[in-house]
């Protein structure tokens, strides 16, 4: 199949090279699974991004149709879709920023953990595409289950010989992003004005919101932190429950997903201090892989945060995160050493 482009008519007579940005020339990045529930706004999203100059929309589906919508958005960013297994090379080949959220969605009674089957093969597939084509693209990796994900791709990109741990982000902004809203609701205030870290990974108890670090710093009864420690660990559950059967957080994470990609170019392009939750490669407890704060930089995740202190409640919770992340954690090498 050709592969299709904006303004194909126009770029016969000219060169879409000479059509995008007047100004320096921005990034490139592609989303693979372009067509979903997440891939769709998010592709509307970063059509948005003037720091980049070319998207890439890449699905097994329906991208000939998202690409032709997306594409009349009068930006500058020059979109291209890719359709099908035998375009993927062609779509990740020059990339800077590949964002992943590729995969099947939880419907209610499952667990993310519930995805493993269907998804890990796709994230090995895609991660093997990334290796070939952009080895030093930074990946923001959203499918399900995070936990496990991230060390499959990790594992991907060690056999190919190109894995550098700080260019591999598991996206959990959208925790933030929920941490940041409830709390706000608690204290009466501004959401933008919010900022609570999340740290341990994207499932369940293994999502740690540190209410005791939160910007401004404000305190909590037992009832409210225990209200929205556990408010926190299911919105991915209550919107999978309040969709009841039809998929999962789709808007929202695009909404995250669009941010953390944001501030993966803002720093990219040099801008300083740019600080984001993040589930990474980490030595900031014994296991492999956390998520903490993350100072994101031109390579990517620069400099792994320490936790910070925390109290007796919190210590509680990474106990339990730790112990459900090392088998999530485990699960994913595993995949990986059949
Ligand atoms: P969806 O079913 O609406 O879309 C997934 C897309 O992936 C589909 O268009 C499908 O064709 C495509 N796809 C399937 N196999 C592919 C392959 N091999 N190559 C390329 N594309 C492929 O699902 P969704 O609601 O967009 O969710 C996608 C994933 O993101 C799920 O795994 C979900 O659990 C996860 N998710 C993660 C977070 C997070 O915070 N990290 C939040 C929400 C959803
Ligand atoms: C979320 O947190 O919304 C996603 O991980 C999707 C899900 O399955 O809950």
């Amino acid at each position: 199949r050709p592969q299709m482009e904006e303004g194909a008519g126009a770029s016969a007579l000219r060169p879409a090279v000479c059509r995008a940005k007047g100004g320096a020339p921005g990034f490139k990045a592609a989303i693979l699974g372009a067509a979903g529930g997440i891939g769709q706004p998010l592709s509307l999203l970063m059509k948005m991004n003037p720091l980049l100059s070319v998207l890439h929309l890449y699905d097994v589906v329906n991208t000939p149709g998202v690409t032709a919508d997306i594409s009349h958005m009068d930006t500058s960013t020059v979109v291209r879709g890719f359709l099908g297994a035998q375009q993927l090379d062609a779509a990740l080949t020059g990339m800077d920023l590949v964002i992943i959220p590729a995969g099947l969605p939880r419907k209610p009674g499952m667990t993310r953990d519930d995805l493993f089957n269907k998804n890990a093969g796709i994230v090995r597939t895609l991660c093997e595409g990334v290796a070939r084509c952009c080895p030093y693209a930074i990946v923001n990796l959203i499918s399900n289950p995070v936990n496990s994900t991230v060390p499959i791709a990790a594992e991907v990109f060690k056999k190919a010989g190109t894995y550098d741990p700080k260019r591999l982000l598991g996206v959990t902004t959208l925790d933030v992003a929920r941490a940041n809203t409830f709390v706000a609701e608690v204290l009466g205030v501004d959401p933008r004005d919010v900022n609570v870290p999340v740290v341990g990974g994207h499932a369940g108890v293994t999502i740690l919101p540190l209410l005791s670090q939160i910007t401004p710093p404000s305190s909590f009864t037992q009832d409210e932190i225990k209200y929205l420690t556990d408010r926190i660990q299911n919105g991915g559950t209550e919107v999978v429950e309040a969709k009841a059967g039809s998929g999962s957080a789709t808007l929202s994470m695009a909404f995250a997903a669009a941010k953390f990609a944001d501030a993966c170019l803002r720093a990219m392009r040099g801008e300083a201090g740019i600080v984001e939750c993040s589930y990474v490669a980490s030595e900031v407890t014994e296991l492999p892989f956390f998520a903490t704060k993350v100072r994101l930089g031109r390579g990517g995740a620069e400099e792994i945060l320490p936790l910070g202190p925390l109290n007796d409640f919190e210590r509680a919770g990474l106990e339990a995160a730790k112990k459900e992340l090392r088998e999530s954690i485990q699960k994913g090498i595993a995949f990986m050493s059949k």
